[in-house]
């Protein structure tokens, strides 16, 4: 953590002095902590011929998705929208993978124009990509039945999951691309996010790999994303580099046995942006309660949801003094219902220990760049912050604060 004259610092920035120039709700980005871990994941798989996915949901920001352009990733997408703001940040069509969950038929149409490869993850899409554009190439998404992740609404993997094609099925998939000569390209799994059990992961690839003997002539493999960060103080960061030897090693003894050298893909999203972004917010007031001291900011669970959607825990700093006498705190947002409170878990709130808050002062939830704007609301009808990158000791506006003249219609 960079703490300068006790107050926090993001990228040689003050937090205090960012709210001051660019107002709060405010969410930062430090472009070094992004590059950073880009680099490590870049590094980590040891096979050569391998490719980095940036699963933009994560958080989708255009020009954040420009510094993962320049790190030589390529992107996961799942929309149009993600597919739109891909192109826009630059990247060129073929590196897109669209891959869809109960696509609407014009969405699917939408990635074969823009020349994007999809992603399809049910039989019935598989039919009608086949019976629209016989011949195209395409991946199919595979449910490999291995459960990880977070918290349930994460994972991805399983009989209880929405997503992709259960491995059972694969004959079906080959009678279905046979009728109308699609070329798999690649199979693909996403079986949770925020996993920190590298055992996992290995799991899901080796039934994926299994899975892969059942297909001739594929040119990759896309493991999907789900690494995840610490968010506890507890919470053990999990080691990329052992992880990509590992995989990489796996993958190496495949293709031997596929005799070719497939493409090695892996898609994370939260492992790359999530330690780089910060929501910032200004205490508008203090409560004095029973239970509880309420210390309230002007923002909630329309700009970081996640505390109130899965009890997640992000760490929190007093921005303008950050060593202080600690009290019992609960921070809570602007919203109309009670859930709306960032320090707490599944069950309520949970307090914290933490200096003094008083109204002005501005409060730093930290590990806030993946899932933060990116599932941003504007419940209660209140616009969404303004996002800076910081570089270098520099900030940079790279999208404006909306206005409710703008959110209203
Ligand atoms: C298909 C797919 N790929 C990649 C990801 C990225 O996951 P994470 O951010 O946990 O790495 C997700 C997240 O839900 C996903 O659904």
């Amino acid at each position: 953590m960079e703490v300068r004259d006790n107050n926090f610092c993001i990228g040689g920035i003050g937090a205090k002095s960012l709210v001051e120039e660019f107002g709060s709700p405010l969410y930062v980005y430090d472009e070094e902590i992004m590059r950073t871990r880009a680099r490590e994941l870049v590094g980590a798989i040891t096979y050569p011929n391998r490719e980095i996915k940036y699963a933009c949901k994560a958080n989708t920001n255009v020009e954040i998705m420009k510094v993962f352009r320049e790190e030589g990733m390529s992107i996961d997408a799942v929309s149009p929208g993600e597919v739109y703001a891909a192109l826009k940040a630059g990247f060129d069509s073929d590196s897109i993978l669209f891959t869809t969950n109960n696509a609407t038929h014009e969405e699917i149409e939408y990635g074969v124009r823009k020349g994007v490869m999809v992603n399809v993850d049910s039989l019935s899409q598989l039919r009608f990509v086949g019976e629209h554009h016989p011949g195209i190439e395409l991946c199919v998404r595979i449910n490999p039945h291995v459960i990880a992740g977070h918290h349930d609404h994460v994972i991805t993997g399983g009989p209880e999951s929405k997503f992709g094609i259960d491995y059972t099925q694969v004959d079906r998939v080959k009678e279905i691309a046979r009728e109308h000569r699609l070329t798999i390209a690649g199979i693909h799994q996403h079986i949770g996010s925020g996993i920190l059990q590298p055992e996992k992961f290995m799991e899901a690839i080796n039934v994926l790999l299994d899975t892969a003997k059942h297909f001739e002539g594929l040119s990759f493999i896309d493991f999907g994303g789900g690494i995840g960060v610490p968010y506890r103080e507890e919470e053990e960061r999990i080691d990329v580099q052992v992880l990509g030897l590992k995989i990489s090693e796996e993958f190496e003894a495949f293709c031997r046995a596929y005799e070719s050298d497939l493409k090695l893909i892996i898609e994370p999203g939260r492992y790359l942006v999530a330690e780089s972004g910060y929501l910032l917010a200004t205490v508008t007031s203090v409560k004095e309660g029973q239970r509880h001291r309420f210390v309230g900011v002007n923002s909630g669970f329309n700009h970081l949801v996640r505390p109130a959607m899965y009890g997640s825990y992000h760490p929190i700093v007093h921005a303008n003094c950050v060593e202080g006498d600690r009290v019992r705190q609960a921070i809570a947002g602007n919203l109309c219902e009670s859930g709306d409170t960032f320090t707490r878990d599944e069950q309520g709130i949970v307090d914290r220990d933490l200096p003094l808050f008083n109204e002005g002062d501005v409060v730093a939830i930290l590990n806030a760049g993946a899932y933060g704007f990116s599932m941003a609301s504007l419940y209660n009808s209140r616009p969404r912050p303004a996002e800076v990158l910081v570089r270098d000791g520099e900030a940079r506006l790279i999208r404006k604060r909306e206005t409710i003249e703008q959110i209203v219609n």
